[in-house]
């Protein structure tokens, strides 16, 4: 795995450094994704909004900018939109495209969410706050409203040449099937582009150039991204010229581990699931998360380095339609945020949403009041400042693979220095304890589990033993990787915040790193730089 971490994190950082420049710069962010239509409304006002009806219920991009400060305030310093182009009109039989997935027209922006003025005024007001814009981007298919489709309803490609033979994919075990059959269903048919056609091709890699530059974005996340032919992504990657994260849905890691190698970083489906039926009650199994990220790690370009890590997304039944108790959902919230890829966090979440199955897992947001004051708001708010202050403590923490250290049929132990992690499945009413003797901190290091702000001493060895009560997880880390001056327990906290002021040197070893590279030619110091 290290090998091939270095091969693939070479060659852009010679050839082309704005490029892999801005996958390390996603690197130690923090995403926040939202559904365009359900997040904020432009006015503040806060229609009534029925999902089960699947209708635009009138979310817009100047509703995003006039609700940055709640996200900005829970640590997220990225946002992932929906997609922003013209969409098909109008009750399909399957609802409106409020989702923004339907597209139309490549080159024209879905009015329903603003005009580009709007769009572009979304993106500097995120660039001035220091925060990434993400773009949702649709490349495999068009959207029809009537089968066969009416072709020359879509723009730019408006004729029967410019799509695969309408078939409807019935084989998901046959590649050929899944890359030139069509998605969707005989109401709304998901027109497949022929993406074997040259000038096809070259108008998507044109379009993806104009897109990003016109709208300043700073990542695209790509749809379907299984359903094109791999070599069809490096280019296509390449032409977007930012951080790309593609949706390969397949809980598999060895049919997920080819897109690592095409795009910067895939959404980490195979996590998801296991991780879902983990923490989702106390039978579930943590051995087979522990098993299946480990695969991950030594099978993914950059191991889980620059996977999206999530819980929720816009396709899947929210966790919280699964389980109520508490203390599973602060577990299983807690995981991305302590694992080695980009945490993503689905909108609602933090509110406690429960909705189920697409539609109904695409509530609007407004009906919640955007309380900030509430358990998962500030759980996220925590795991957000903590994953910041152990990025800033040690910058290892970015390019160092998360290790299991212990794991019992109700807990496990991830450690991620200056992170040690300590999650249970046991549900309230457990009473959980750990036992890490190699938890790796100095010995008799002063620690603290920033979410009950509890302290906690590592005994002679580093090891480290502790309960909690309720079932709840514990993120412990050295009170001097906190700040003193900030949100995250003031009182035991003893760092500055500030990076390389508690000796490990990080910014320096990373620049001596680069300097060595360059030196000496491609040596194991550039395991550094991932
Ligand atoms: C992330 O890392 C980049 C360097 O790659 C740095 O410039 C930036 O300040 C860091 N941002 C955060 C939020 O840590
Ligand atoms: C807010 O905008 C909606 C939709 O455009 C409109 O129906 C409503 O009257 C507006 N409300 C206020 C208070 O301006
Ligand atoms: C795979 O799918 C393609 C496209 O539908 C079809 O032409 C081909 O016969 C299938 N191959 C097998 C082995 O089923
Ligand atoms: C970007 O802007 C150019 C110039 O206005 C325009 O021709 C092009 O269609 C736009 N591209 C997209 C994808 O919006
Ligand atoms: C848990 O998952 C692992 C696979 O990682 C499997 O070997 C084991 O049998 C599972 N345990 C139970 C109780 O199902
Ligand atoms: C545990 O969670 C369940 C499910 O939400 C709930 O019914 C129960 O009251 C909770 N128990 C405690 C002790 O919080
Ligand atoms: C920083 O991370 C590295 C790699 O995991 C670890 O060896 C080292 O002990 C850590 N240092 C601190 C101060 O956390
Ligand atoms: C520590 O917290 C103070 C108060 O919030 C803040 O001004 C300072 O920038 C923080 N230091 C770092 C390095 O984040």
């Amino acid at each position: 795995m290290f090998t091939l971490r270095i091969t693939a994190l070479v060659a852009p950082f010679f050839a082309l450094p704005v490029f892999a420049a801005s996958a390390n710069e996603w690197q130690n962010r923090s995403i926040y994704q939202l559904v365009t239509d359900r997040f904020a409304t432009s006015n503040g006002s806060s229609p009534s909004c029925d999902t089960s009806q699947r209708l635009y219920c009138g979310g817009t991009w100047q509703g995003v900018i006039s609700k940055l400060d709640y996200i900005q305030n829970m640590g997220f310093d990225a946002i992932w939109i929906s997609p922003v182009v013209a969409n098909v009109e109008g009750n399909t039989g399957e609802g409106e495209a409020f989702h923004g997935y339907w597209t139309r027209d490549i080159n024209s922006l879905n009015e329903h969410f603003g005009s580009a003025d709007d769009l572009n005024a979304l993106a500097s007001a995120l660039h001035s706050r220091g925060m990434y814009l993400m773009l949702d981007v649709v490349v495999n298919h068009m959207a029809a409203t009537s089968n066969p489709p009416d072709y020359s309803s879509f723009s730019p490609f408006n004729t029967q040449a410019d799509f695969h033979a309408e078939c409807f994919i019935s084989d998901y075990n046959n590649q050929t099937d899944v890359e030139q059959c069509w998605l969707g269903d005989t109401t709304v048919p998901l027109a497949d582009l022929n993406t074997e056609n040259d000038d096809i091709v070259n108008t998507m890699y044109t379009w993806i150039k104009g897109l990003i530059a016109n709208y300043t974005a700073d990542g695209v996340r790509i749809d379907t991204v299984k359903h094109i032919r791999k070599d069809f992504w490096p280019d296509f990657a390449q032409n977007a010229g930012v951080f790309t994260i593609g949706e390969v849905l397949d809980g598999d890691t060895n049919y997920v581990a080819p897109y690592t190698q095409v795009l910067d970083s895939v959404l980490d489906y195979p996590t998801f699931y296991p991780l879902t039926s983990a923490f989702v009650s106390p039978s579930g199994n943590l051995s087979a998360l522990v098993d299946l990220v480990t695969q991950a790690q030594g099978s993914y370009k950059d191991g889980e380095f620059m996977t999206g890590s999530f819980l929720e997304n816009q396709d899947n039944p929210r966790f919280q339609s699964m389980t109520l108790d508490q203390a599973l959902v602060k577990n299983a919230m807690t995981w991305p945020f302590v694992q080695d890829g980009i945490p993503i966090l689905y909108y609602g979440q933090e509110q406690g949403y429960t909705g189920g199955a697409d539609p109904a897992n695409r509530e609007a947001l407004w009906l919640s009041g955007y309380v900030e004051d509430k358990p998962l708001v500030n759980h996220v708010k925590t795991l957000n400042a903590a994953r910041k202050a152990a990025i800033a403590y040690n910058s290892s923490f970015l390019t160092t693979p998360a290790k299991f250290l212990s794991t019992t049929s109700s807990t496990l132990a991830l450690s991620k220095p200056p992170v040690l992690a300590l999650l249970t499945n046991g549900g309230n009413s457990s009473s959980p304890s750990w036992s890490v003797p190699d938890a790796g901190f100095p010995a008799n290091e002063p620690l603290v589990d920033v979410l009950s702000c509890t302290a906690i001493n590592a005994d002679g060895n580093g090891g480290v033993s502790a309960s909690a009560q309720g079932g709840a997880p514990m993120v412990v880390v050295p009170v001097a990787a906190l700040n003193k001056s900030g949100s995250v327990c003031p009182s035991l906290a003893t760092g500055s915040g500030s990076q390389g002021s508690q000796g490990n040197g990080a910014g320096r070893e990373v620049a001596t790193g680069v300097a060595a590279m360059l030196a000496v030619g491609l040596s194991v110091v550039t395991g550094m730089l991932v």
